[in-house]
Formats: structure tokens, sequence, C-alpha cells
């Protein structure tokens, strides 16, 4: 059966890629950020996962305000990265893990998740960046990706606890599917940044910390907040932190905190990082 090798947490911050595309990524205002990393990295480099699930969201690139799913997964056999309006980046196309993909959605059903199914569909930064951040910028990506979309754009979102619910069935979906797949789960988003309204460049450096420090171990607390402690917390868009506990209840209850890395700001978002694996 295929086999959950870690979980990693990451934020997706758009201008991250543009740094990279712009070679800014040695100038004293990246480094710091991207040498956190390094461990990142390489961790991926030493464990070859030949899967990554990537938990994200669309930011009305492929999904705008007039129709936006709650939880979407990807089915299709290549996702091509979108172009979110500052002309095409030179991101290799990403490889679907199909069979894992439908095998996840059959399962989601039977558990009473009613998931939108793409099958044609493209992937923005939410997705583009956390490869980058920790696979580099190789030719062709070396996993094939399970692509799951959560609304975090658009009132209402859904609860912290539907997401964890949806990482339970995740973890089951993974530990049923036939063969020795190596899968890696990436919960993207966040950390505290409010990028609208009278809010806007929120970051709540303390929150992010102990959101760090606690994803491990203190994840019942995350998991029984509201959406609105969510949003007051961390901000409207730092509300994508829900999206880590998709990955994190796919984890064990007892894991190890391998790797943490935090930088404040990147762009308008206190932008952290975490690689675990379980006990
Ligand atoms: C920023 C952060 C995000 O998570 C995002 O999706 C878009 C922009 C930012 O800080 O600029
Ligand atoms: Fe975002």
């Amino acid at each position: 059966m295929a086999k959950i090798i870690g979980g990693v947490g990451t934020s997706h911050v758009p201008s991250i890629g543009a740094a990279l595309d712009k070679g800014l990524a040695d100038t004293p205002d990246w480094k710091p950020f991207f040498d956190g990393y390094i461990p990142g990295k390489q961790w991926m480099a030493d464990m070859k996962p030949d899967v990554a699930v990537v938990i994200f969201n669309d930011h009305g690139n492929s999904f705008f305000l007039d129709r936006v799913p709650t939880f979407a997964v990807g089915v299709a056999e290549t996702y091509r990265p979108v172009d979110e309006g500052w002309g095409p980046r030179n991101v290799p196309d990403f490889k679907g893990a199909q069979d894992m993909s439908w095998h996840f959605v059959d399962q989601l059903v039977e558990r009473h998740f009613d998931p939108l199914v793409c099958r044609e569909i493209d992937v923005d930064h939410g997705l583009q960046v956390p490869m980058e951040l920790f696979f580099g910028h190789p030719d062709a990506w070396p996993v094939k990706v399970l692509p799951i979309w959560v609304n975090t754009i658009q009132f209402p979102i859904p609860t912290p606890q539907r997401c964890w619910d949806m990482g339970k069935v995740l973890r089951d979906a993974i530990e049923s599917f036939p063969g020795d797949d190596r899968v890696v789960i990436m919960g993207t988003g966040g950390l505290s940044h409010q990028l609208q309204g009278s809010r806007a460049g929120f970051i709540n450096r303390a929150a992010d910390e102990a959101w760090l420090n606690g994803i491990a171990d203190n994840y019942e607390h995350y998991r029984d907040m509201t959406r609105e402690d969510y949003v007051e917390e961390f901000g409207s868009e730092g509300a994508e932190l829900i999206m880590w506990l998709v990955m994190r209840a796919a984890m064990n209850d007892k894991v190890t905190l391998k790797h943490r890395h935090y930088h404040a700001p990147a762009s308008m978002t206190g932008a952290g990082m975490v690689v675990l694996e379980n006990a």
C-alpha cells in the first residue's frame, strides 16, 4: 500500500515566485526567507517521495467568485501553471497522480464528502510556489501531484473541523491505495496576513510563532477554533491556515517536528514552514 512519508506546511505567497523569476533570491530582502527552506528542501531530496498531495486554495485564477467549490480534487493527467496576469512563468507542467486521485475522490464520497471533481484545471501560485520551495526548479517535477482545493476566499469557508475530517479520509485513502508510492502531504497558505479592508497589512507574529510551535502537538486547539477565530487571529487571508489541518490530520497523533522556519514579512505575509514526520 502507499505510504505517507511526511507532512509539510508552507506559505504560498506569489511574490516568492516573482523573486525567483527575477533572480532576487540572494538579495538581503529575500535571502533570510529562502535560507530557511534549505533544510526542508534537503529533507525532501532525502525522502524521495513519488507523489505530493498539495492542499491549497485558488485565488480567483481557476475559480472566480461566481463559482467557488468548498472542496475540489483534481483527477487530471496534467495540470498547467496558470498565468496570473504577469505572463506565463517558466514552471514545468505538473503530472497528476491520476489513479490515486480517483481513489481519494471515491473514498471522499463514500465518507459523505461531496467534492467538485476536476478533470481539467490550471493551478496557481497556491500549488506552484510550495512545489518550487521544496523541489527547486527542475526540468520536470520529480513527483506526481494530487491537488486539493479548499475555499478560503469567499464566505462561507469550511470549518477547521471539516478540514481535519477530510485529512482523515485522505490518510485512509492513501493507506488503502495499492502499490508502494511514497506520499508527502503539503498543507499550504498563511501564516497571518490580511490583504483587504481596514486591517489590510495585518500580521500577528506572536500567533504565527505559536502556530508553528503548536501544530505538531497542540493541534486540538487549532482544530477546535472557529472560522471567526482564524480571521481574528491570523487575518482574513491568514485563515488559509485551515488547510494545514488537512495535512496534520493525515499524520499520526504523535509527530516529530523536524524543521521549522519563520520570516516576516514576505510581501504582506508572515511566512512559515514546518516539516513533520510520524513519530
Ligand atoms: C500574498 C499572500 C498570499 O497567500 C496570497 O495568496 C496572495 C498574496 C501576499 O502577501 O502578497
Ligand atoms: Fe494565498
